[in-house]
């Protein structure tokens, strides 16, 4: 195991490059963190019926999610008990067993061995069948819709997992009645890019928007924005908030109830669906996630590896396929009360903006192949990389979970990502990792406020 304590330094915000490029390290990394955590597989939206399933992957392990005839979601190993194959290669669809097109062996939606060719002739009988049952996902469970799986069976509940970072995950899932539901179909790409630098660069990097982005962001851009400019020509730094501290987990927000649509060249259609339902979400969320939360700009970070704005509304996972490439997997997510005109424009919009052809992941795949590529050279790699901006600059805030920096432009989150990721690589297993509750719900909803404390 190496040992990452001096690869990523707390008191000055440096990483060392080995992080983005080292096998062992990478090594490391699928069993204590992607083996260790729960990890996003699927939407509720996507494995609605009995037999329906759904091809993903859990670090680099092969996984198969599937709807059980009584409802509930049970996930197997995609391989074959028999020889190793893969047992399904759709990407989903729904079956009433699975059968390995090696040699014929079938299992049932439970995982069940039923069916082996010729099993008198040649097994004689004596197989055992439940010797090669399917090999389950140790903990599987759900979140408004979210199905996340876990290897580790000492892991803390989901619940728990997500802590805090439930209050703002409610404001993207559960403001209307119904949840959400993801759209279209998975947009698959592959970037050579470290998968660490894909996360950072989303769950806190408001800096690079102005900048990287600048040429979509003109072309896009309909409505006022509140937290950064075109060019960083200029930033308002209580126009937003960086929230970190929510064990990995970590939120960046504008807080004015409409600027998630800004980057759509026609809002019409979405600030008319926030404003008609702004009064149901207020009663469901409080009146400050209600009023400052719902239709701005979120960048939500499930550590280590689903993101999702709502708003601009992609949501997205990523899966590492070495230290050095991903495999990126991208929807739209619309809230299930919207009416179908603004569902097809947020599919749309989505399209246009990210994904395979989006103006702002192209911007993006370019930039993290290029860091990635950079931490490879033997002189280059001694030299560590920065995300300090903001040190010593966070606090807390009356009745907001998290460690909050002001501002969308901010390494805040970054910070707090690294240090989640080296408390996992350090740890043994879960009892060794350090559960927080920064600044937990304590405050009346009157109390709240967005405010520098
Ligand atoms: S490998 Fe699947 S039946 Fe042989
Ligand atoms: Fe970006």
């Amino acid at each position: 195991m190496t040992n990452v304590s001096s690869l990523i330094d707390q008191k000055t915000g440096a990483q060392s490059r080995l992080i983005y490029s080292d096998q062992a390290i990478y090594e490391q990394e699928l069993e204590r963190i992607f083996g260790r955590c729960w990890l996003f597989l699927a939407h509720e939206s996507q494995v609605p019926n009995p037999g329906d399933f759904f091809r993903t992957y859990m670090g680099e392990d092969e996984v198969v999610v599937v709807r059980q005839d009584d409802r509930s979601i049970r996930v197997f190993l995609n391989t074959c008990t028999h020889r190793g194959n893969r047992l399904t290669r759709a990407d989903r669809g729904n079956a009433r067993a699975f059968s390995c097109n090696y040699h014929g062996w079938a299992f049932g939606l439970d995982g069940s061995l039923v069916t082996v060719p010729l099993e008198s002739e040649v097994y004689f009988n004596e197989i055992d069948k439940n010797q090669f049952r399917l090999v389950p996902v140790e903990r599987v469970d759900s979140y408004h819709g979210l199905i996340f799986g876990c290897f580790d069976k000492n892991a803390p509940s989901l619940g728990e997992y997500l802590g805090d970072m439930r209050w703002y995950l409610d404001v993207a899932l559960d403001a209307m009645p119904g949840g959400t539901e993801l759209l279209g179909a998975t947009q698959k790409v592959i970037i050579h890019t470290n998968w660490k630098l894909s996360v950072e660069n989303v769950c806190g990097d408001g800096y690079h928007l102005g900048w990287s982005h600048g040429g979509a962001l003109k072309a896009t851009q309909s409505g006022d924005f509140s937290g950064f400019t075109v060019g960083n020509s200029s930033v308002d730094l209580e126009g937003g908030m960086s929230v970190a501290g929510l064990n990995g987990n970590s939120v960046l927000a504008t807080l004015d109830g409409v600027s998630g649509y800004a980057f759509y060249p026609n809002p019409t259609l979405a600030l008319k669906y926030l404003s008609e339902n702004r009064a149901k979400a207020v009663e469901r969320l409080g009146k400050l996630r209600g009023e400052k939360l719902w239709g701005s700009q979120l960048n939500l970070t499930v550590f280590p590896s689903l993101q999702f704005l709502p708003g601009l509304n992609w949501f997205r996972v990523y899966h590492p396929k070495g230290p050095g490439k991903i495999e990126m997997w991208t929807w739209a997510i619309a809230e299930k009360a919207m009416p179908d005109e603004l569902k097809q424009q947020i599919l749309d919009n989505e399209l246009l903006t990210f994904g395979p052809a989006g103006l702002f992941d192209n911007d993006d795949g370019d930039n993290l192949s290029a860091c990635t590529v950079q931490s490879r050279g033997w002189r280059t790699r001694q030299m560590p990389v920065y995300t300090n901006m903001a040190l010593g600059r966070s606090g807390k805030r009356v009745g907001l979970p998290g460690d909050i920096a002001s501002g969308v432009v901010s390494e805040h989150n970054q910070r707090y990502f690294y240090r989640r990721w080296q408390e996992h690589m350090q740890a043994k297993d879960w009892s060794e990792v350090p559960q927080y509750n920064l600044n937990p719900l304590e405050a009346s909803d009157e109390q709240r406020t967005v405010q520098t404390a």
